[in-house]
């Protein structure tokens, strides 16, 4: 995995799950935060440097992780697309490609899968590869947007989504591989969400396929690949399963 680095983020306040006095990503899943699982993933895949956002309860992360890691503070919390803005600055100058992981959400992966995420990105020629899944309820999930032909034209927030994109069932996991040059020329071009006030990361795909760059999404098939933990339901479940997967 030669010049692929990895930028985490886990800045994010956690406004719907309403912890106050901890990020979210400290949560425990099966008893060891779930931040914890995503780094030794990203240790065993071998991609470096492992970047890391930090903002809310920042100094706990830092203190849980410890070293092995490079650190940027986001700031002001505006958002996915503002976060890796920020974390660019930490990338060497020969980082060619990087995975874009949340922490909130990114667990239950191996380090075969982003291995093959990164490969794909790599043979496809795309600026931006996305890991995506089928899910039953796709609710609260970005959902990919294909044309007829299937190309992936873009992908779309839950709170913006129309009646009938709110229907897609492959939606965002969360995981990404992207070209670097693509990100330094138009993590610049992402818009203020009029909405929500922040910049999402995930507009990038429409303003690539605009420029008529490629935007692949790689599809796997088992749903429990990746569980979005936003609300203390979804920790409820993102618990379960890892003590299911860890009994496996
Ligand atoms: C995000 C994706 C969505 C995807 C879902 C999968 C965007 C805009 N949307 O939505 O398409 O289906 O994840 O779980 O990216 N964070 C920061 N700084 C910020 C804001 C967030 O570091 O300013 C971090 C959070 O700590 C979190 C991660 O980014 O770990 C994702 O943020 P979150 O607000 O949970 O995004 P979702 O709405 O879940
Ligand atoms: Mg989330």
């Amino acid at each position: 995995m030669k010049n692929v680095a990895a930028i985490v983020l886990a800045a994010g306040k956690g406004t719907r799950i309403n912890a106050l006095t901890t990020n979210k990503v400290l949560f425990p899943l099966a008893g060891k935060p779930m931040i914890g699982y995503t780094a030794e993933l990203l240790r065993k895949t071998g991609v470096s440097p492992i970047v890391v956002v930090v903002g809310f309860k920042g100094k706990e992360v830092m203190r849980f992780l410890g070293r092995g890691f490079v650190y940027v503070n986001q700031g002001k919390l505006l958002g996915t697309g503002h976060a890796v803005q920020k974390a660019m600055t930490k990338l060497p100058q020969e980082t060619k490609q990087t995975l874009v992981l949340n922490g909130d959400d990114s667990a239950f992966y191996t380090p075969q899968l982003l291995k093959d995420l990164i490969n794909l990105h790599l043979r496809s020629h795309a600026v931006m590869t996305v890991l995506s899944v089928e899910r039953k309820d796709p609710i609260g999930y970005g959902r990919i947007l294909r044309d007829r032909n299937g190309e992936v034209t873009g992908i779309r927030e839950e709170r913006d989504v129309t009646e009938k994109e709110k229907r897609i069932k492959e939606i965002n996991t969360g995981a990404y591989c992207f070209s670097v040059s693509f990100l330094r020329k138009y993590l610049n071009n992402i818009r203020k969400n009029p909405v929500k006030g922040e910049y999402y990361l995930t507009d990038l795909a429409e303003l690539a396929v605009k420029d008529n760059l490629d935007v692949e999404a790689v599809k796997v098939d088992d749903e429990t690949v990746s569980l979005g933990v936003n609300s203390l339901e979804e920790l409820k479940q993102a618990d379960r399963l890892m003590r299911q997967k860890l009994k496996s």
